[in-house]
């Protein structure tokens, strides 16, 4: 719950769907197209607005790739909101989103707020993951669907000004 008006928000996601990224565009306003993959978790913490209240999100980045799944409950335990990340370009990335919301449904419980993030929407040409099927999947598990691009900076501020306001409620 609310820590001081703190709260923890884990990045999960499929190696390469752009976690690091979305993290690093979102604290630090920058991007490298040649990010490299992440091998330890770390954190970085923005404060942000959300009605009138200032609220510190200590966002967590993790590693993607699979031989690193078993340490997700280290990281998701005690996180208020998740961003599960996938890339819009790779069906595989979507449905191991789905095996994360599976995971935490069972193991954190309802009260965990969920964001299914498609990244990469400025490669909307190459899209491998249909529109109403990420949409409905999204609302058949009470999670927030939103469309960010870490490359040009898009719907990060509206994903993690939705996310802080929906954990805010809880
Ligand atoms: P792991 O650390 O392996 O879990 O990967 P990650 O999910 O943290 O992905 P990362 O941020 O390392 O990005 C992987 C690659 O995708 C990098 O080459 C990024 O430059 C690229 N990338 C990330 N976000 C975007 C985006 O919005 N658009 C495009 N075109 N490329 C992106």
């Amino acid at each position: 719950g609310p820590r001081d008006n703190g709260f923890k928000v884990v990045l999960l996601g499929e190696g390469r769907v752009g976690k690091t990224s979305i993290l690093l565009r979102y604290v630090k306003g920058e991007f490298s197209d040649r990010q490299v993959s992440t091998l330890q978790a770390s954190y970085l913490d923005r404060r942000l607005a959300v009605q009138d209240q200032s609220i510190q999100l200590s966002i967590w980045d993790t590693a993607g790739q699979e031989r690193f799944h078993a340490l997700g409950p280290i990281y998701y335990r005690d996180a208020d909101g998740a961003l599960l990340v996938y890339d819009i370009t790779d069906y595989s990335s979507f449905n191991k989103v789905t095996k994360w919301v599976r995971e935490l449904r069972q193991i954190v419980g309802a009260e965990i707020c969920i964001t299914i993030a498609g990244n990469k929407i400025d490669l909307e040409k190459h899209r491998a993951v249909p529109e109403d099927e990420a949409l409905d999947y999204a609302r058949s598990v009470n999670a927030t669907h939103v469309y960010t691009s870490a490359k040009q900076n898009k719907g990060l501020d509206h994903a993690f000004l939705d996310l802080a306001d929906r954990m805010c409620k809880r």
